[in-house]
């Protein structure tokens, strides 16, 4: 069977320990989305795992895809893949021959263009991961980028780049007014991608990605899929552009894997809800903690770790808002969900939820289309009781109905409004600090 795992809010919503936990049922892991600009941390008895491309089922040791929606650097991959190595593991990963390159000009435009908005004023600055994730995609619809595939045949990559770089050279000089270097030299580039194509022959990591996944589950594999990034920065459902360039709703997992919707649909698509918001980067977020409620989102940054993986700013805090996870849930027809940090609300003086916006006098229940109108809406919030710090290791094992009433009451709600059931609860990042009703297997 198939599940399929969809961050719910802004990214960084503790994906990775879901995936983590319920990947000892999976045997394959698939990325089908974005590239490093995913930061996933796994906690297993205490060891911390960073993982950035290599699917988080990796800890598990079990086989890791990037699907053809993914966007693949693979010096960071290499890199990444022995880091991981050093840690113990064997990450066993195949790439999708369809799945697009990260070269390194693509990081040179993503910085680029985002001095370029930040200078021009005009707002629009993304705040992205400097990946390249952006015009790496673009490349894609463009046309005219690398794919995975071309990096195992030295002449058609250089084709590709003969006809690519000149191009990308003239417009950062022309009109970014950039110098140069070795990112856009076709030799230099040529001679280190194709030793990585050759490296990636000889691991025999490439593989046609959906006829892989295909066979898999034909043979009675379970397929687990580990969206990044999460609802509200999709490009075609988030808050344009305060966006990253690729799809994490659940529909991705379809174009991203080359496993059909039907399919996946009859499997279980798991939101993965973080009790309250953290967001790194730009772009509106309505509920975000006032200056008078500095202290409270400073206290919660602190406990909750709010702390890019990728790039290490602080993340912006918000209160839980439930338009925003009415979207998500609709976007991606969530059959469960599962809300991590529970612990990270223990113990506060005063807890509050978005059950609505006020827009010029309308009363709105999910997200306008328009980022400006989203931005002047004004959040209705309800009170919640809060809950005290716990025992949470002797909750975990007493089981849901351990857990303190008043989070019962706050997880009820959630359940009600996004019309999807509870499956677990995170009260810490360990894997097994995680209250578990029902798993997506069963
Ligand atoms: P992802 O990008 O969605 O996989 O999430 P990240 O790993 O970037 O960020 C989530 C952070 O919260 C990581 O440091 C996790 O170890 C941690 N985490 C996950 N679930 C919980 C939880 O329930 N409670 C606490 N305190 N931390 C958690
Ligand atoms: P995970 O998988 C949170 C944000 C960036 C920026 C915008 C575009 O760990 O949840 P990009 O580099 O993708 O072009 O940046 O998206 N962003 C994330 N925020 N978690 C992530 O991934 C993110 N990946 C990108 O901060 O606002
Ligand atoms: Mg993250």
């Amino acid at each position: 069977m198939t599940v399929i795992i969809v961050g719910a809010q802004l990214g960084d919503e503790g994906k990775g320990a879901l995936v983590d936990r319920w990947g000892g049922e999976a045997d394959v892991v698939v990325r089908y989305q974005g590239g490093d600009n995913a930061g996933h941390t796994v906690v297993e008895d205490g060891e911390e795992y960073k993982l950035s491309l290599v699917p988080s089922g990796s800890v598990r040791g079990k086989t890791g895809v990037l699907g053809n929606g993914c966007v693949v650097n693979p010096r960071t991959l290499f890199d990444e893949i022995e880091s991981l190595q050093e840690q113990g593991l064997d990450p066993d990963v195949r790439l999708a021959e369809r799945a697009h390159v990260i070269m390194p000009y693509h990081r040179v435009f993503d910085n680029m263009e985002e001095a370029d908005k930040d200078e021009s004023g005009s707002g629009t600055k993304v705040g992205t991961t400097g990946r390249g994730i952006g015009p790496t995609y673009e490349d894609k619809a463009g046309r005219r980028g690398v794919r995975v595939g071309d990096l195992l045949d030295p002449d058609v990559l250089r084709d590709r780049l003969e006809y690519t770089v000149p191009q990308k050279r003239a417009i950062a000089e022309e009109v970014f007014d950039v110098d140069t270097g070795v990112e856009f030299d076709v030799d230099q580039l040529v001679a280190e991608y194709a030793a990585y194509g050759e490296r990636l022959r000889e691991e025999g990591m490439t593989v046609e990605a959906g006829d892989f996944l295909y066979e898999q589950h034909a043979d009675g594999a379970n397929l687990l899929f580990e969206g990044a990034q999460g609802t509200s920065i999709d490009i075609d459902h988030g808050n344009y552009p305060y966006v990253t360039s690729s799809n994490p709703t659940a529909g991705g997992a379809a174009i991203g894997s080359g496993i059909g919707p039907k399919l996946l649909g009859e499997g279980e698509i798991v939101g993965i809800v973080k009790a309250y918001l953290s967001r790194v980067g730009s772009g509106p977020l309505p509920t975000e903690m006032t200056d008078a409620e500095e202290d409270l989102a400073n206290k919660i940054r602190e406990k909750g770790g709010e702390f890019g993986t990728v790039t290490g700013r602080p993340r912006r805090i918000g209160w839980l808002d439930i338009p925003m996870l009415r979207h998500a849930a609709r976007r991606s027809s969530f059959t469960a969900i599962a809300v991590n940090h529970v612990d990270v609300l223990a113990g506060l003086d005063e807890l509050k939820v978005c059950h609505q916006y006020d827009l010029d006098g309308d009363t709105l229940r999910t997200v306008p289309a328009t980022t400006e109108e989203w931005a002047a809406c004004e959040p209705a919030f309800r009170e919640f009781e809060t809950w005290a710090e716990q025992d949470w290791s002797a909750i975990v094992e007493e089981g849901y109905d351990g857990l303190p009433a008043a989070a019962r009451e706050y997880l009820g709600y959630l359940e009600e409004e996004l019309e999807a059931p509870v499956y677990a609860v995170g009260v810490g990042p360990d894997r097994d600090q995680t209250v578990e009703r029902e798993t997506p297997w069963e």
